[in-house]
């Protein structure tokens, strides 16, 4: 199992001789199924060249902020979102003290400022700079800001030193990054998630569906699996591997998602992510249609209501927390309160899909959480991964309290 697949790490690397075992690091990610940015410090290139690492994490190092042809590219504030994890390896006294007190005066200190991902430092420094008061207080400071320590370890140092000070090794800090993913919070639960469009079949060459990717659902199951959940994830027809340590449905219409959800029940929360159309072709004509002269340029088709997936579940006996999306172009907020009311949910996630850079198909989203007492929770623009983490958090939180 690839613990850290599909995983979008920038690591950090800075100005300590620790630097030469961020090579191996890259190497290990990778084999775990991490994506690797490298973003390096100015003191990182002194011990470490560049090419080194763009090689091995086959993307071109970051190196510069005010570089207007790397922003171009892929600027400090893209890097930021598209990461679901910086690791900063090695993490030297001066880049703790600058990160303790939010300075930001290179590329790497403001990815960390500006990204909503989790951030972990891998200390490496002589025992001497690790005891110093400042670097405990820094440590202290950064810990209290939720920012994570991996190590550093004991041992025999570079400079002939014998204390605590050493960065871990490469295997150790990968294993420790895909700890970063595993919460537990969901552990012995069963969570049943819709994802992907629906098909409805015309005739026996066409079909009415919507732009729906899956990609939104399928990160919220690998979210839940992370979080230690029993995941059922029914999907419409997408083109995605399955997430690890998922059950997988694959359905085509809506009345087939009813009935695989229905199989699949009962569940501890049900996340409706699926994009489900509301209406089918109340006639499949058996062989396909031909142009009718009779009809003129026209062709009407009688269409007929779907059962409502998330509606249905929320009225059983045995209902779950019930979580909706609201894929909506204007109105976003309102139209997603009425939907929570109407389909008694307990919480409904407001997606405004007229953005194309958040909506359907896109890579990452931004989205409102709506509860019964109409507080709004917002979740900024992030990769879709960590809006799903972020997401499977929250409603972890709100499950046990209801
Ligand atoms: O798949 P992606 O490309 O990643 O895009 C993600 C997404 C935009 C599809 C997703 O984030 C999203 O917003 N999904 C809900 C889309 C939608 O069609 O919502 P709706 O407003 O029509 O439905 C409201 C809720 O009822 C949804 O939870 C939906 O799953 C559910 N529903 C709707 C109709 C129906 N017949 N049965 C249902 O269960």
């Amino acid at each position: 199992m690839q613990r850290l697949y599909r995983k979008r790490i920038v690591l950090g690397v800075g100005g300590g001789i620790a630097a030469y075992k961020s090579a191996e690091l890259v190497r290990r990610l990778r084999d775990h199924g991490a994506e690797v940015r490298v973003v390096m410090t100015q003191g990182g290139r002194e011990f470490i060249t560049p090419l080194t690492l763009q090689a091995l994490s086959g993307h071109p190092v970051h190196l510069d902020l005010l570089d207007p042809a790397a922003e171009a590219a892929m600027g400090h504030i893209e890097l930021a979102r598209w990461a679901d994890l910086v690791l900063i390896a090695p993490a030297t006294a001066d880049l703790m003290a600058r990160l303790a007190q939010g300075v930001a005066n290179d590329l790497l200190t403001t990815v960390v400022l500006a990204t909503n991902a989790p951030v972990a430092l891998a200390p490496a420094m002589n025992q001497a700079m690790w005891a110093d008061p400042a670097t405990q207080a820094n440590r202290e400071q950064l810990l209290s800001r939720g920012i994570r320590l991996f190590g550093p370890g004991s041992g025999s140092q570079a400079c002939g030193d014998i204390g605590m000070g050493r960065m871990l090794e490469a295997e150790e800090l990968a294993r420790a990054a895909a700890d970063c993913f595993e919460t537990g919070m969901l552990t012995g639960k069963h969570l049943l998630i819709t994802a992907g469009p629906t098909q409805e079949n015309i005739d026996p060459v066409r079909y009415i569906t919507n732009h729906s990717s899956g990609k939104m659902g399928f990160a919220l199951a690998e979210a839940a699996a992370e979080a230690g959940a029993r995941v059922t994830l029914v999907t419409g027809p997408v083109f995605l591997p399955t997430p690890d340590r998922v059950q997988r449905i694959d359905v085509v219409s809506a009345r087939d998602m009813l009935a695989a959800c229905e199989a699949a029940m009962p569940c501890d929360i049900l996340i409706a992510a699926a994009a489900v159309a509301d209406y089918r072709p109340e006639v499949v004509a058996p062989h396909k249609l031909k142009k009718d002269p009779s009809t003129g340029d026209g062709l009407l088709l009688q269409m007929v209501r779907n059962p409502d997936i998330l509606a249905t579940l929320a009225g059983r006996a045995d209902r779950p927390f019930c979580v909706g999306f609201a894929a909506e172009t204007e109105n976003l907020l309102e139209y997603a309160a009425r939907k929570l009311r109407d389909k008694n949910l307990d919480l409904i996630v407001a997606n405004d899909v007229a953005n194309p850079s958040i909506g359907f198909n896109s890579e990452d989203n931004a989205v409102s959480v709506i509860d019964r007492q109409q507080h709004e929770t917002r979740f900024g623009q992030a990769s879709k991964g960590h809006i799903a983490r972020a997401l499977v958090a929250f409603i972890a939180e709100r499950y046990k309290e209801s």
